[in-house]
């Protein structure tokens, strides 16, 4: 158009797989070397869709909800330099196929500590004091006369709060919690990180102690995923039948879901609150939903209107730095 003689002779082509949020839109459409295609919807794209729009571009910006596989990359074809993916897990691309062709990797981390950390803090909250259970007797006329009992849910002053992955994520939550009046932090992990647990006099275990002595445990995923296999099926036994269970991570993924229904339903354990599942979604006839015991939420930990378009403008600046052939500002090592 007007300013037609300023652009480069040759545009890149970039392919966006979904509508994302307005900051990285805008650091995309204000590109004069881009030239920007975007699957213009909420929903995932369509895998025909999504083979038909990358051909030949040179950058992609994706979200968890695409596979990015040998397949994708040949739909592609040789121009493509970048991957920025809106999202810290990298689960959905095939690193090792990525990596043998060259193509650089951006994704998101970091940027979701604190709506993360939000979020854990509201959920184990929510799961503690009963929130959903006590609502839903207001709805269906449960709510009668004041009993001393009704209700009743465990709180955090003078509590024991176990931490499991004292990563960023973990730490930003011990912060969150300890206003509340919690008397002992412990954490577990591969390795003590005394500077790290020093700002919550946080005292190293092994996770069957923190297991056993721990009032709530919070799953969470530390920075680098660390040992696998902290938790097996015995990990319930070992917890009071008083305590209670948040989990928003992964990290770990060894204690299956029958195992975690036989815990809460048996009153094992007192109670669960998950924002993670496998599958996701959980399909609605799955039985942890039956139980009161159990608050799930869809997986919402960087929900925050702020923190998505951070996301967004972090996958938008990685990507064009990378085509740019400038250093991102977060590159994954491959
Ligand atoms: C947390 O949830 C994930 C996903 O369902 C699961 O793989 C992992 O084992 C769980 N961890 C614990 C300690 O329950």
């Amino acid at each position: 158009a007007a300013a037609g003689w300023m652009r480069p002779a040759r545009l890149m082509k970039v392919f966006v797989t979904r509508r994302i949020p307005p900051e990285g839109r805008a650091v995309l459409a204000g590109a004069a070397d881009c030239e920007v295609e975007q699957w213009d919807s909420d929903e995932p794209i369509p895998r025909k869709e999504l083979e038909r729009g990358v051909a030949g571009a040179h950058g992609l910006l994706c979200l968890l909800t695409e596979q990015v596989d040998r397949k994708l990359l040949d739909a592609a074809g040789a121009n493509l330099k970048v991957i920025s993916t809106m999202s810290v897990g990298v689960d959905h691309l095939a690193l090792d196929e990525i990596k043998k062709r060259g193509i650089r990797v951006g994704y998101t981390p970091d940027v979701l500590t604190d709506a993360t950390a939000e979020l854990a803090v509201s959920l184990l909250l929510t799961t503690s004091r009963r929130l959903p259970e006590a609502i839903e007797e207001v709805k269906n006329g449960g709510w009668t006369a004041w009993k001393p009992l009704w209700m009743c849910g465990y709180g955090l002053t003078k509590s024991t709060v176990g931490i499991i992955g004292l990563g960023r994520i973990g730490q930003a939550i011990a912060r969150r919690l300890k206003p509340f009046g919690v008397q002992r932090f412990l954490y577990s992990g591969r390795q003590p990180k005394p500077q790290e647990a020093a700002e919550f006099q946080a005292e190293f275990v092994p996770t069957s102690q923190l297991a056993a002595e721990a009032d709530f445990i919070v799953v969470t995923c530390s920075l680098t995923p660390e040992t696998k296999g902290l938790c097996n099926k015995d990990f319930f036994r070992l917890m009071k039948k008083t305590a209670v269970l948040v989990n928003i991570s992964r990290w770990g993924d060894v204690v299956n879901q029958d195992d975690l229904y036989q815990a809460l339903a048996s009153g094992q354990i007192a109670a669960a609150g998950l924002d993670v599942t496998t599958p996701e979604p959980l399909p609605t006839s799955h039985p942890l939903l039956t139980l009161k015991n159990c608050v799930i939420l869809p997986h919402i930990g960087s929900a925050t209107h702020g923190t998505r378009n951070i996301m967004s403008l972090l996958a938008a600046n990685n990507l064009l730095a990378g085509l740019r052939g400038e250093p991102m500002p977060s590159e994954l090592k491959l």
